[in-house]
């Protein structure tokens, strides 16, 4: 496999533009190829089955296309698939590397003053095991006491442009008052979606949390992942990304334009069937 592939980059939606931007940054010799699932966001209420399904068919898609890795940029997806899709691709130094997300418990619970440390996530993610797991093995031995939020609303007003209204901010400081109310001073943002509501919740909430979201983390894991396959692209030109939906490219470009800070560029996005 060539390292001159670009890489995929996938998510239910938007909100893996939050990781592509770190991906960017930490992989600047790399092409990208976005793919977002925006006919079937948001997975959050999905079943188990449905969200294993969708995201088997996006990985599919940017495989058929070229792509010499993915990044599964979505928490849900994260946690209903990424045994799957290892055991169908080969592991992170197998010859298609796929890399997932985790809530970022890690490093909220290294930072925590107050010993409450609250993760803002979607159902799915919720349900699944992954968060159960870092809970688990980062939280129960430290003492930190862990509260969750949750929100099927917080996405679609992300996917439609409205990360930063009225409406989001309701629906931010009803979940999160029970967890500032308890003391949390750490906030797990558990959906890729969700730094881009960072503006609302700091309009609500001021200070009273640091936002920890695991944007970068993933990055520098892609880069050693990548590196240690031999599928690291440097020096070269580098740096596109072509976008992706399988939903409405008119609909979509807009959101994504301002997303990814190109306000007045004229975003190619297309249309693929997954
Ligand atoms: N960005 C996805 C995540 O990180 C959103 C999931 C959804 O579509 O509900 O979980």
């Amino acid at each position: 496999m060539s390292p001159d592939r670009p890489l995929g980059v996938f998510d239910s939606g938007v909100g893996g533009l939050s990781v592509l931007a770190e991906l960017r940054r930490a992989l600047p010799g790399e092409d990208f190829l976005y793919l977002a699932d925006t006919a079937h966001v948001p997975y959050g209420a999905r079943t188990d089955e449905d969200i294993r399904d969708l995201t088997a068919r996006a990985v599919a898609a940017l495989h058929a296309r070229g792509a010499k890795g993915v990044v599964v940029a979505c928490n849900t997806a994260s946690a209903f698939s990424l045994t799957h899709l290892r055991e169908r691709y080969g592991s992170g130094e197998g010859p298609f590397p796929v890399i997932g997300l985790v809530p970022a418990v890690k490093p909220a619970v290294a930072a925590t003053r107050s010993g409450v440390v609250g993760v803002l996530a979607t159902p799915g993610t919720l349900r699944g095991s992954l968060l159960q797991d870092v809970i688990r093995q980062w939280a129960e031995p430290a003492g930190v006491r862990v509260l969750t939020a949750v929100s099927a609303d917080l996405v679609p007003l992300v996917e439609s442009g409205r990360a930063e209204s009225d409406e989001a901010r309701a629906v931010l400081r009803e979940v999160l008052t029970p967890l500032r109310d308890a003391g949390a001073d750490q906030l797990v943002l558990g959906c890729t979606h969700y730094p881009f509501l960072a503006g609302s919740v700091r309009a609500e909430f001021g200070e009273t949390f640091a936002l920890v979201d695991s944007g970068a983390a993933v990055a520098r894991h892609t880069r050693n992942v990548l590196c240690g396959a031999g599928l690291l692209r440097e020096g070269g030109a580098g740096g596109s990304v072509t976008y992706l939906v399988t939903g409405d490219p008119e609909r979509a470009r807009p959101v994504i334009t301002t997303l990814v800070g190109g306000a007045g560029q004229n975003t190619q996005v297309m249309q693929v069937s997954t």
